[in-house]
């Protein structure tokens, strides 16, 4: 019996997918860019069996559950199954190298490892190159991903991605921007908090518009992507620092904001954002913050920088957990016979 098997890796999002302006098609309300990571990896196999009657997925070392995550998996494969005709069920499995509560989108790498394991495997395609011949390039892979959760679509590329909104559902676009040999970024991830969230995204996206800062945000994105993209291609770190910061923030305070309000972040993190300011404007370390739906935050530098970085917060932070991790490459197909 053959064994597909994908490692796929989560993103930070730059330029923050913030708001849907069509739930049910996965549209977003606005472009993103994200750095796709290294080392927080999804590991998912699958393998097509033809007496079942029902798909089957386990997270490793669990049994078989129905909380909101399995359910959305299995909503998803069943959505693949019926949309390509595949005539079999899949047993799946799946485990994170990172822990969940982390503020890492599991989501992301969670739905891009899915897609792709699932589709290699109704479709026996062991490389990319065959995927791509029986016409599911990475672009309509990452389309499909995105179909599960917005930002998975992102991690179906390695570097530095963009998803374009285009100007019709049917115009979304899912690309590499730079690849992840043209800056060496690093990202730490410091978890000030280790409880699950307790607001998920897809919540956090439907709330959003209702804050009036919503429309105030939409109308200067047009703008502030030039400048993430002009920042990113020049390797300029002050810029992209100001933005990251700015961007990350204003999330933040759009939900504070909204109708039915809610913040992710607690006051460790507030005291950790200005410590880092502080440390910056002591030392002039260019390392800045960035936080996605989480009380955690994420602490991007040059690589250079990082051993810096990691004195001054070992020092004032000796008890805090960290995860190291950096730009990386895209999601790896694997086949085994069993
Ligand atoms: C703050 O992709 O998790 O991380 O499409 O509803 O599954 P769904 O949402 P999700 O939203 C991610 C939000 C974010 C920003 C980002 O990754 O761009």
């Amino acid at each position: 019996m053959k064994i597909y098997k994908v490692t796929a890796p989560s993103n930070i999002a730059f330029l923050k997918y913030w708001g849907k302006q069509d739930e049910k098609l996965q549209w977003p309300s606005n472009n993103s860019l994200s750095m796709t990571l290294n080392e927080c990896q999804t590991f998912t196999t699958a393998c097509v069996q033809n007496s079942l009657k029902n798909f089957s997925f386990k997270k490793e070392g669990e049994n078989e559950q129905e909380d909101s995550f399995s359910l959305k998996v299995i909503k998803h494969l069943e959505f693949l199954k019926k949309k390509y005709q595949f005539p079999s069920f899949l047993e799946v499995s799946t485990h994170n190298n990172f822990p969940t509560a982390s503020g890492v989108a599991s989501s992301a790498s969670g739905f891009a490892a899915l897609t792709l394991v699932a589709i290699a495997a109704w479709t026996e395609s062991s490389s990319f190159h065959e995927l791509e011949e029986k016409g599911f390039s990475r672009e309509t892979l990452a389309q499909l991903a995105r179909l599960g959760s917005g930002s998975a679509g992102r991690s179906l590329f390695g570097g530095y991605v963009v998803w374009k909104k285009g100007s019709s559902p049917e115009g979304q676009r899912v690309a590499c921007f730079l690849p992840k040999s043209h800056w060496d970024l690093a990202d730490t991830i410091v978890i000030l908090s280790k409880e699950e969230k307790d607001l998920s995204s897809r919540e956090a996206h439907k709330r959003v518009p209702t804050s009036p800062l919503f429309s105030v945000r939409l109308s200067g994105l047009c703008e502030r992507e030039k400048l993430f993209l002009q920042a990113l291609e020049k390797k300029d770190m002050k810029s992209l620092g100001a933005l990251l910061e700015l961007e990350a923030l204003e999330i933040h305070f759009i939900l504070m904001t909204a109708a039915e309000p809610f913040s992710y972040l607690k006051e460790n993190t507030l005291e950790f954002l200005s410590w880092l300011r502080n440390l910056r404007q002591e030392t002039h370390l260019e390392a800045y913050f960035t936080i996605d739906a989480g009380a955690n935050v994420h602490v991007i530098c040059e690589f250079s920088k990082r051993e810096e970085f990691l004195f001054y917060f070992r020092r004032d932070f000796p008890k805090t957990h960290f995860l190291l991790d950096a730009v990386g490459d895209g999601p790896k197909l694997f086949v085994t016979e069993e």
